[in-house]
């Protein structure tokens, strides 16, 4: 499985970028909200220049012309740009079109089985279940992504289960343990990922005994 960050913070993604473990970057209207009046392309571009892997922008227009025609704008602002649309009848009649021009598209706002086949159907390069929105409204966010990737993998279907809307460690756990091709994490789950009480201990513990065999001061 390979790590996204989901971010619009390049901070953050500089931040990350230095321990190689991710692979990706998503972002959205919510996450660029942050950011203080950032030129979205600009910086598409700064995080395009640190990781170099695929990149989600995100659509914001309601009807398929447009969404194409917004799809195709975002795409020209780098060779890694990975469209975001999300998952409606126009979305879906998009999906389709973009797919077929050689847009590779990442299909947002999946909450259901049927979603995720009708995407991966479309052309979608990428399906994006949410976990965390789910359990916010009582059902088992990480079912949908076992779900999805059974029926890509059934069906030998090209597109990549990209597991979003992450909370905690054990969602990233438990999406690894599912099959997801892909988890976007938000920054804030990195250190919590890496973090070990017990390793802080057997640090502690192995410089305690490292001064006693006198490989450091005392
Ligand atoms: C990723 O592509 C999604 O935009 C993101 O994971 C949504 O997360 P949220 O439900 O925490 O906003």
């Amino acid at each position: 499985m390979q790590l996204f960050l989901d971010t619009a913070s390049i901070d953050d993604v500089r931040a990350a970028a230095r321990y190689g473990v991710i692979s990706g970057v998503t972002t959205n209207p919510s996450l660029l909200a942050r950011e203080g009046g950032v030129s979205y392309r600009q910086r598409i571009q700064e995080i395009a220049a640190v990781i170099d892997g695929p990149i989600s922008a995100e659509c914001i227009s309601r009807t398929a012309d447009e969404l194409v025609a917004e799809a195709r704008e975002l795409a020209s602002w780098h060779p890694n740009v990975v469209v975001k649309i999300p998952i409606d009848a126009e979305g879906l009649e998009a999906i389709h079109r973009c797919s077929r021009e050689g847009i590779r598209v990442n299909v947002t706002l999946i909450f259901s089985a049927n979603q995720a086949l009708l995407a991966a159907l479309a052309g979608a390069a990428y399906l994006s279940p949410f976990v965390g929105r789910l359990d916010d409204v009582g059902h088992d966010g990480m079912e949908l992504i076992r779900q999805c990737v059974e029926i890509v993998e059934t069906h030998g279907l090209k597109a990549r289960v990209l597991a979003a809307s992450l909370r905690h460690p054990l969602h990233v756990t438990q999406a690894a343990l599912a099959g997801a091709h892909i988890a976007t994490i938000p920054p804030s789950l990195l250190p919590q990922m890496l973090k070990h009480p017990l390793t802080d201990v057997g640090i502690e513990r192995f410089l305690d005994d490292a001064r006693k065999a006198g490989l450091l001061p005392g």
